[in-house]
């Protein structure tokens, strides 16, 4: 057992930062002496003297000794791992290297349909095909769980030659899916299981939380630190475990993707918050939960909104994050997209607006008067901006096919042409098409582009939803491979 209070990489940078001496390396700004005074003005000067670059005492992201390795193995053993590596660009690079970890070029890897589009990106640098699983839906609340140990088993019968599964676990919205029952699955076909636990780093330190992927068997995890725990935004941490996951290919993997110039301001934050959850964590959590259940009272006694509560048995559902607050305003016939506008003005900013839904997040660094503050914000709202129109319907996700024409990584790099929608049926997608609601892509670059495809993205656009990750998100065009290639 390591002693857990210690940082060595907080106590290194801070010793070199109050280190006497000229500077002679990069960055630029030499321990702030540079940084213009309209920063210095907004952050001070102490921060600067600490964005250090990897000095011979400082260590580097991906030598196997020095400080940061060391923070590394501190960090294993709080999140319950085998190895862990800090990343500088997010859960993003960590879900990309993953994937480039297990997967070449042709190799098949099962997926969530509700994705973040990291994993697409993992895809595209890959090579790899993926093979999805739709997640289950709920139809009243327009919000995708999980999928399910029968659709992975499913899957997994359909193809002899699946490389890796992947899950998001939780959702977006505090729903886990039963990680634990597809690790035991894919551990009895020799699959890895990695695990998109982007939104779950705070799940070690509470019973009363779901079990951590880890915890639970995923042989690879990746957290965003800086969402719910004490980190700066972009640190995170890859976790792995077991030896289904080949650790050279991993850490060169990981290389491809992250900065030769990692910034020590984002990797002393990740020790920091370690070493923070290590002594205190169970009390901060304690306290967080404890937060997160006074809102939810509070708020579902408010006339014509609820909080979202899942129960067993739901599909796709097995625990929720109680510190998701997925607050329903469809009772007030407004959406969430208006009541997320009207809400900034009374002084609470939601996280994620949907149709029917706001959703928050409570965590360590809230404090009773947020949850207050949130509170009479949305007091104020349900009195104030009550419709009088009727409540939107929901969006059901259509059962769209996907007909992969080309994988991911051929329709990037292939040449393309932007068409009106109307004239793209049948031709093959060049990019990412994402309604919100309900989340999920319904065309990814090398699917074909059909006519249910196009009616269901008016239908979400006519209700009042989005469309993201392509280049016009109106839709009056559509980018897609060219004829010619
Ligand atoms: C489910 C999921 N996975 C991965 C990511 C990427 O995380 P990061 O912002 O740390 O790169 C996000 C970001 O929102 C996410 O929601």
């Amino acid at each position: 057992m390591l002693n857990q209070d210690k940082t060595p990489l907080v106590d290194a940078l801070k010793k070199y930062a109050s280190s006497n001496h000229a500077a002679f390396y990069t960055p630029g700004h030499k321990r702030g002496q540079g940084i213009s005074p309209k920063l210095t003005d907004c952050f001070g000067t102490t921060v600067f003297k600490a964005d250090l670059p990897e000095l011979p005492e400082l260590g580097s992201l991906f030598a196997s000794q020095g400080v940061i390795q060391s923070a590394q193995e501190y960090a294993a053993e709080t999140f319950g791992a085998e190895y862990t590596w800090f990343l500088v660009n997010g859960s993003t690079c960590g879900i990309v290297a993953a994937i480039l970890a297990t997967c070449g070029v042709g190799d098949k890897i099962i997926l969530p349909r509700n994705l973040h589009q990291s994993a697409i990106a993992g895809l595209i640098l890959s090579g790899a095909t993926p093979i999805f699983v739709n997640p289950e839906y709920d139809r009243v609340l327009d919000i995708a769980h999980s999928i399910t140990f029968a659709g992975v088993e499913a899957a997994l019968n359909q193809y002899s030659d699946i490389k890796t599964v992947m899950m998001v676990y939780p959702t977006y919205f505090g729903a886990c899916g039963d990680v634990e029952k597809v690790a035991r699955l894919t551990h009895k076909y020799n699959i890895p299981l990695l695990v998109d636990e982007a939104h779950g780093a705070h799940f070690a330190f509470h019973p009363d939380f779901p079990i951590s992927a880890i915890k639970a068997g995923a042989d690879l995890s990746v957290q965003s630190i800086h969402k719910t725990l004490g980190a700066l935004t972009q640190a995170s941490m890859l976790h792995v475990q077991g030896n289904r996951i080949n650790i050279n290919r991993l850490t060169k993997s990981l290389e491809l993707v992250q900065s030769t110039s990692p910034s020590y301001l984002l990797l002393a934050s990740l020790d920091a918050a370690r070493q923070q959850m290590a002594v205190e964590g169970k009390q901060l959590m304690s306290r967080t939960l404890q937060l997160a259940a006074s809102a939810r009272t509070a708020i579902s006694q408010i006339p014509s909104l609820s909080v979202l509560e899942l129960t067993l048995p739901t599909p796709g559902f097995v625990a929720l994050d109680k510190t998701r607050l997925t607050v329903n305003v469809s009772g007030l016939g407004i959406t969430g997209f208006t009541a997320d506008e009207i809400l900034v003005d009374y002084g609470a900013i939601a996280e994620l607006p949907s149709l029917q839904n706001l959703t928050f997040i409570i965590s360590l660094g809230n404090t009773e008067a947020d949850i207050e503050q949130l509170v009479q914000a949305l007091k104020t709202l349900a009195t104030k901006h009550k419709q009088v129109f009727e409540t939107q319907s929901a969006i059901s996700p259509v059962n769209l096919e996907s007909k992969l024409a080309l994988t991911p990584r051929q329709a990037f790099y292939a040449d393309t042409e932007t068409l009106p929608i109307d004239r793209t049926r049948d031709r093959i997608c060049a990019e990412i098409v994402c309604p919100y609601p309900p989340g999920i892509p319904v065309l990814i670059p090398g699917e074909i582009v059909t006519t249910e495809a196009i009616a269901y993205l008016q239908k979400i656009q006519n209700l009042g939803g989005y469309i993201s990750g392509c280049a016009d998100s109106s839709l009056q065009t559509l980018k897609v491979i060219s004829d010619k290639s």
